[in-house]
């Protein structure tokens, strides 16, 4: 077994790099106040049962660890909405965000990875993060929603403020408001501001872009208010490029880790594939879910109260032997390998078409024109310290 650990210097709070697990599939976390799920089969029972598994875990965060409505208004941010309304607002969206919509998409995403390639030629060094996998997925789903690509810096300035936390998130604090969400709160307005400037344009003045499909989606004679598009709009280009630009640094880091995967996939293009699937096992860039029970319920051989906080994780369950074999083996030839990190169930990744075109694109390119994807030993990798993401921010290549 490689030790991506040492090799990496993986930080010790992604444990489930760090080799098999011991305890329980589900414990509670006295410390936290939440409860942790571990294993697969487990973490399908909770994502495969929204009714007893809540997706809105505002509800069970004590009020003062949260800003009020006014200034986080989580209204038509899908991840967050339980059925009935979900299937509904989902089916709203899917008709603007089809996989037709994502398809076409190829050739363009091609380019723009072409171009930030022979950009980086030209500085003479690669660093994989800031060259291609940050900015390849910015440009394609701003383009994508139709606001401007040049504006990523400011989607970046929000995305840290938003995503990069250094503590593990718990809800038995003292009672001081949680300092990291407090902080979030200005870039979180400044994002909605700017992209309901955008949405108030599209009613005006219609483009062939996403949020012009957003603004006049219909079904069942209905439409989306101004705040679900722009929240709509928001979820997309946050979980649009945080977790693609992850997917890509870990797709590398991999091949760099297992370079007789590597040689395979060079010598085979059809596993390309089989390489983004078993990174996203292997390297689950969202590791954790959140979900909040409504009733009292059985799992995993415990009892989980109602009104609880249930963290979901998806990284565990991916390296959990009950389900896959050898589960710290990258292997390209596991088939199948139905890991979880795009989630299960209702909530099933809506951009899981478009990330996995992404990845499939970006590395059939840099395949091409790089003859081998080995990292720098005298310039080391960097890992995202966020507890609950399994990502690189920065991964320099020879
Ligand atoms: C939902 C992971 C890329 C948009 C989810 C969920 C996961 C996930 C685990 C389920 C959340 C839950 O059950 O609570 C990922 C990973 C990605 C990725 C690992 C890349 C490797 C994308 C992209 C987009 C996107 C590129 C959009 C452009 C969404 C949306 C949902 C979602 C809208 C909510 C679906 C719903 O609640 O019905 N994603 N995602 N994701 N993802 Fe992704």
């Amino acid at each position: 077994m490689v030790d991506i650990v040492q090799r990496y210097n993986v930080p010790s709070r992604h444990a489930w790099l760090h080799g098999p697990r011991t305890g329980a599939p589900v414990e509670y976390d006295t410390r936290a106040g939440m409860w942790h799920v571990y294993g697969y089969h487990e973490a399908q029972q909770v994502v495969g049962d929204p009714a007893t598994y809540s997706s809105d875990t505002m509800r069970v965060i004590p009020k003062h660890l949260l800003p009020s409505p006014d200034e986080l208004s989580l209204e038509g941010f899908l991840t967050q909405i339980d059925p009935p309304e979900h299937g509904k607002l989902r089916k709203l969206v899917s008709s603007a965000f089809t996989r037709k919509v994502v398809a076409d998409l190829e050739p363009r995403i091609a380019e723009v990875a072409h171009e930030l390639l022979d950009a980086a030629a030209d500085r003479g060094r690669f660093e994989l993060v800031t060259d291609l996998a940050y900015p390849l997925p910015v440009i394609v789903i701003a383009e994508l929603l139709g606001v401007p690509a040049g504006d990523r810096a400011l989607f970046k300035k929000w995305a840290d403020a938003l995503f990069q936390r250094d503590a593990e998130f718990a809800i038995k604090e003292t009672g001081r408001p949680d300092a990291e969400l407090q902080a979030a709160i200005e870039p979180w307005k400044e994002m909605r501001d700017y992209l309901q400037a955008h949405v108030t344009e599209r009613r005006e003045a219609p483009r062939a872009d996403l949020i012009t499909r957003l603004v006049q989606a219909e079904v069942d004679g209905r439409r989306l208010p101004d705040a679900q598009v722009v929240n709509f709009a928001m979820l997309l280009l946050l979980a649009g490029h945080i977790t693609t630009t992850m997917l890509l640094g870990n797709t590398v880091l991999c091949l760099d880790a297992f370079p007789d995967q590597q040689e395979r996939v060079r010598a085979d293009r059809s596993l390309i594939p089989a390489v983004i699937e078993e990174s996203l096992r292997y390297l689950t860039p969202f590791a954790a879910l959140a979900r909040s029970t409504v009733r009292e319920v059985e799992l995993g051989g415990v009892t989980i109260p109602a009104d609880q906080l249930v963290m979901v994780w998806l990284a565990w369950a991916n390296r959990d032997p009950l389900q896959f074999a050898d589960p710290h083996v990258f292997d390209l030839g596991r088939d199948p390998n139905p890991h979880l990190a795009f989630g299960r169930g209702i909530h099933f990744c809506l951009g899981a078409p478009l990330a996995r075109l992404e990845g499939r694109v970006a590395l059939d390119i840099l395949l091409d024109r790089r003859k081998e994807l080995r990292s720098d030993p005298d310039d080391p990798v960097e890992f995202i310290p966020t507890p609950s993401m399994t990502g690189v921010r920065r991964l320099p290549l020879l």
